[in-house]
């Protein structure tokens, strides 16, 4: 039977290994006495055909999540929202797209011919986002989709494998404060993305953020290696609102910044 929690299991185990240096802060900060909850992960597509938003959240509506916020990021040319379950033990899921028509005739035939060639019931899969590229790519392919977009280049290289997992600050005992805990990874030698600040948002809009740099990792391409960024880690920390409760949401502003973790260096 599909259990969600096993997804989730299996994402994880398949994210480190695009990511080592997660496993190795999830280690550090449990020798530090800390037990690590996922606030939420990200997942990439396009906004087309069988993979939209709506289709990569089949599995987790499925399970009984719902959808929340909405979010848009102009200068990017994404859409996103966010899901969330009703159990406050199983994470967020934000989902993201790119707006494909915003981009060059190339770009957009580019990735429709990639869709097409896969057999349709394989995007019905809800084990799809840990099966990796489910297409073939030439590294040519990937160079002409970085010179226009650094995110449709990494969906069309790594597939819908999620692009971070976040260690949820609240529940630290220890690394209270986000500051805290970056500077406890820079001191373990964990380089920090600093696009638009090392900390992203703040108490007034209920969340602050902070992610690594993307690891590398080789890929194999149809004609060849390359290493190319692969995922990141982040970190969340949640205030309440006016109603007492804690934010469960999203801020565009800091988002927009955290995606640029998987640029090229
Ligand atoms: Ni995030």
């Amino acid at each position: 039977m599909f259990k969600i929690e096993h997804l989730f299991k299996e994402l994880w185990e398949d994210y480190i290994k695009l990511i080592p240096q997660a496993q190795k802060i999830v280690n550090l900060l449990e020798q530090e006495g800390e037990e690590i909850i996922n606030d939420h992960i990200a997942l990439r597509t396009f906004n087309i055909g069988p993979i939209r938003i709506d289709d990569i959240a089949k599995p987790f509506i499925k399970a009984g999540y719902e959808q929340k916020g909405e979010y848009h990021f102009e200068e990017k040319k994404l859409f996103a929202k966010h899901f969330e379950h009703h159990n406050k033990n199983l994470p967020k899921v934000f989902i993201s797209e790119l707006i494909l028509e915003e981009f060059s005739m190339g770009f957009q035939d580019l990735i429709k011919q990639k869709i097409g060639s896969v057999e349709s019931n394989r995007f019905a899969d809800p084990r799809l986002m840990v099966q990796g590229r489910p297409w073939e790519l030439s590294l040519a392919e990937y160079k002409s989709l970085l010179s226009e977009s650094e995110y449709g280049a990494w969906v069309a290289a790594h597939g819908f494998r999620p692009n971070h997992f976040t260690i949820f600050i609240n529940k630290l005992k220890k690394f209270k404060e986000i500051k805290d805990l970056n500077h406890f990874l820079k001191e373990n030698g964990f380089e920090l993305n600093t696009s638009g600040g090392e900390i992203k948002g703040g108490k007034e809009v209920c969340l602050e953020q902070s992610s690594t740099k993307a690891d590398s990792i080789e890929v194999d391409f149809s004609d060849g290696k390359m290493i190319i960024p692969s995922c990141y880690f982040e970190f969340a920390k949640r205030y309440p609102q006016s109603n007492g409760e804690l934010y469960q949401g999203f801020v565009a502003k800091s988002a927009d910044k955290i995606f640029e973790s998987t640029n090229q260096q």
